[in-house]
């Protein structure tokens, strides 16, 4: 804000603030736009609270009472209020506790959901004003998109893109239709100019993020208008672009065209994540998924039949409401006929404002405990046997890393697994010199884990591109 001090000399004083981010990866990319948004504003970061003039809190409220810890953090901040800074609680738990917030922390002046964001910068001014109780809740219903090109992208090759807010599905146990609102879409335009802002930067990986990224549907008039899997194509052939990811998907919406583009398109990823949640059709037509579990491995059925192999990796809840022993064994013998490469899974939690937190909460967290161990453990048992398969593969890795420790090298395969690596010369083993973080380096896999892979990078080659450092960062990091 600008202060006149002595003499007339106008000086900036400068304006500070500190985020915190929980959350799936549209809150983490939110934070990245709002992050953008407030530096466009002439706010600068900061990594500790304690210098900050404006602390933000971007929360999930996902699962497990996920209100009482914001309230309890919120709770740490209080002794932070006396130091005259200002708060801004943002995101899921934002949109659901709405005002309650500035009752339970009156020392709060900023409550947002992720549906008003591109309204922030008026909430800031208004902020800086000196209003209290500024809300952001209004716009559950809106048709707009969050789109903004100052983005504050923390990674300088890999980024993120949200093709997609919001959900229309209203699966019963879960907030998410209610926090983030009705589901909208952006233009394929849009998308692409982003996408190809990216490749001038120097992106290779763009990540496009969906809470059911292939319910995405081009609002396009019908002349330039796309479908999913044509999206995917269209940025995964802008020159420069080596990998194109896209996530979560939903079983409702996945069409055999996305198995086709990703056949088609070496730079589209080999990986597709759809979470199933349950094996059995009377949880999942108590959970309101409307599929079965046959629709649902019709689908796996298309993906194996691909030509490239296509990692699929899924999320489970167990213990659902009226969850039976028989209903979680279907859950166990649909992970042994998938074979996914990774489960995600979780205990049931009630949450507020969805049906499932009505239905009679049957199964004891013992019970839910157990089946959960009892689905890890042939999870891994699973991974540990499949991913046998990648023995002595050549699998290009982008790197990310360093483990300094143990003098490897850790990057990521285009299945989107973790692959500790060596870099050997002329049969020793670089210590000094490794590929940089961001470049892409052909690794033969010598080791498989149940949750990583091992291996070391194709010999001398230093495949003279992948060696080549990057534009923005270090040429070599040394180890040691
Ligand atoms: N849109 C995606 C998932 C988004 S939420 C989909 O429909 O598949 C991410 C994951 O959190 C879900 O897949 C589900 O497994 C889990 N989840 C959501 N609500 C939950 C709840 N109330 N209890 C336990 N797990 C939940
Ligand atoms: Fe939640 Fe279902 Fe929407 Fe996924 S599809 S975000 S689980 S309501
Ligand atoms: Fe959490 Fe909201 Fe994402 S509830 S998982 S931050 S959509």
């Amino acid at each position: 804000m600008p202060c006149d001090l002595f003499g007339g000399y106008t000086v900036m004083v400068s304006k500070t603030f500190y985020i915190e981010t929980f959350g799936c990866q549209m809150n983490a990319h939110d934070s990245e736009k709002v992050i953008g948004t407030l530096e466009q504003q002439g706010y600068a970061r900061v990594e500790d609270e304690g210098e900050a003039g404006l602390i933000l809190y971007n929360t999930c409220s996902i699962r497990d009472k996920a209100e009482q810890k914001v309230f309890h953090r919120l709770n740490e901040y209080k002794r932070l209020q006396g130091e005259g800074k200002k708060f801004a609680v943002l995101g899921c738990v934002a949109q659901q506790e709405g005002e309650r917030i500035f009752e339970k922390a009156p020392y709060v002046s900023l409550v947002a959901g992720s549906a008003s964001y591109r309204n922030l910068p008026e909430m800031l001014r208004r902020l800086e004003a000196g209003e209290q109780r500024i809300t952001g809740l209004d716009d559950r219903q809106t048709d707009l998109t969050f789109e903004t090109e100052f983005t504050a992208r923390s990674n300088p090759h890999r980024g993120y893109i949200t093709i997609i807010e919001g959900c229309d599905k209203f699966c019963a146990y879960c907030v998410v239709p209610y926090t983030r609102g009705k589901e909208r879409s952006r233009t394929s335009a849009s998308v692409l100019v982003e996408a190809r802002k990216m490749v001038d930067l120097g992106y290779t990986e763009i990540q496009f993020l969906g809470q059911n990224v292939n319910s995405w549907r081009d609002p396009s008039d019908s002349s330039g208008r796309m479908s999913f899997a044509e999206l995917l194509v269209a940025v995964g052939e802008l020159p420069g672009i080596r990998r194109v990811r896209f996530t979560t998907s939903h079983p409702r919406d996945f069409t055999r065209d996305i198995v086709q583009a990703i056949d088609a398109t070496p730079t589209l990823c080999d990986h597709v994540h759809l979470p199933v949640q349950s094996g059995s059709n009377g949880v999942l037509k108590a959970m309101a998924r409307e599929y079965t579990r046959e629709w649902y491995l019709e689908r796996m059925s298309w993906i194996k039949a691909a030509k490239r192999d296509i990692s699929i990796t899924s999320d489970m809840i167990v213990g659902f409401p009226g969850e039976t022993d028989a209903d979680f064994e279907e859950t166990i013998t649909l992970v042994g006929e998938v074979k996914y490469d990774a489960v995600f899974a979780f205990k049931f939690s009630p949450r507020p404002n969805t049906p499932a937190v009505t239905m009679a909460d049957s199964i004891s967290d013992e019970v839910k405990t157990e089946r959960l161990r009892i689905l890890m453990d042939r999870q891994r048992e699973i991974q540990r046997e499949h991913y046998g398969r990648h023995l002595g593969q050549v699998q290009e890795c982008m790197v990310e890393s360093y483990n300094v420790s143990r003098n490897q090298v850790v990057g990521r395969s285009s299945q989107n697994k973790t692959v500790n690596f060596t870099t050997r010369q002329n049969g020793a083993q670089i210590a000094r010199a490794q590929p940089p973080v961001g470049s892409y380096v052909p690794v033969r896999i010598t080791q498989t884990l149940p949750n990583c892979l091992v291996g070391e990078a194709m010999a001398d080659s230093a495949e003279a591109s992948a060696f080549v450092p990057m534009p923005r960062v270090p040429q070599f990091v040394v180890l040691n």
